[in-house]
């Protein structure tokens, strides 16, 4: 089973339209360095939206940091799918440990968020990864595979139809990674949850990909493990000649 490997850059809350449109066109130089046999995508904050789907390369899809799992309805600040269809984006990051965090998301409203976003055609991005603490008490497989397990329960039985993507808490944004072969233990023993939920044909479709203080100096070394299908970038993603030289790194990997 060959999976398509997908760099996508989540710019959290980073970049005005301007900013996009500047990214935008760096990006637009470097066209020929972007693999056609690799998937890539970027996740503007929700008011960039727009403006990255009319700008960006139609090689880079967009894709939403979040989104509320009704329809409409009295949700001072939030965002709903209709309104994210209407922009055409392809991807929702769903449960990403910033909004588990800081913003109280439960593992059920992200599996209701996940259902959400399938009906309305996109494709979850769905985090999962075990903090400092869990991960210093040995529990990063029982709470990694309870984010996943949860997360899929009401999804589709398709494995094209959602993105996993592991993200160690303690390696966002601290320039700290797991080791590759730490990375890939952890993501094949997602795989045998993902199996478990959607079973073997479909697991083996389903793209999982690391994410944490991922960089142009490191990408390679990750996604040359079996199981990593490629890389969920923060800060590395912002700077488009970083993103290009990403795109460039997974690229050289052997076999791909
Ligand atoms: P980082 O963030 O690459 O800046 O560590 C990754 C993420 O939070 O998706």
């Amino acid at each position: 089973m060959t999976r398509r490997k997908m760099l996508v850059g989540n710019w959290k809350m980073y970049k005005t339209i301007a900013e996009t449109r500047s990214f935008a066109e760096v990006l637009g130089r470097n066209l020929g360095k972007l693999s056609a046999e690799m998937d890539f995508a970027v996740c503007p904050p929700f008011t960039a939206l727009q403006v990255a789907k009319v700008v960006l390369p139609t090689q880079v899809a967009v894709g939403a940091q979040n989104m509320h799992q009704s329809k409409n309805g009295a949700f001072t600040g939030e965002v709903a799918a209709p309104m994210l269809q209407e922009i055409g984006v392809k991807y929702v990051v769903l449960g990403h440990s910033e909004r588990r965090q800081m913003f109280a998301e439960t593992d059920e409203a992200v599996r209701d968020k996940v259902e959400a976003a399938q009906e309305a055609g996109f494709i979850p991005i769905l985090c999962v990864g075990e903090n400092d603490a869990e991960r210093n008490s040995g529990e990063t497989m029982t709470v990694v595979a309870r984010q996943t397990q949860i997360g899929l329960e009401k999804a589709r039985p398709d494995g094209d139809a959602i993105v996993i993507a592991y993200e160690p808490v303690w390696a966002i944004g601290t320039g700290k990674t797991p080791s590759p072969k730490d990375a890939e233990k952890v993501i094949a023993a997602i795989r045998e949850v993902v199996v478990v939920a959607l079973g073997e044909t479909e697991a083996a479709k389903t793209r999982i990909l690391y994410g944490g203080s991922v960089k142009p100096a490191n990408i390679a070394e990750f996604v040359a493990e079996k199981d990593i299908d490629g890389a969920l970038v923060g800060g590395a993603s912002l700077d488009p000649e970083s993103f290009v030289a990403m795109a460039e790194a997974m690229g050289q990997v052997s076999g791909r």
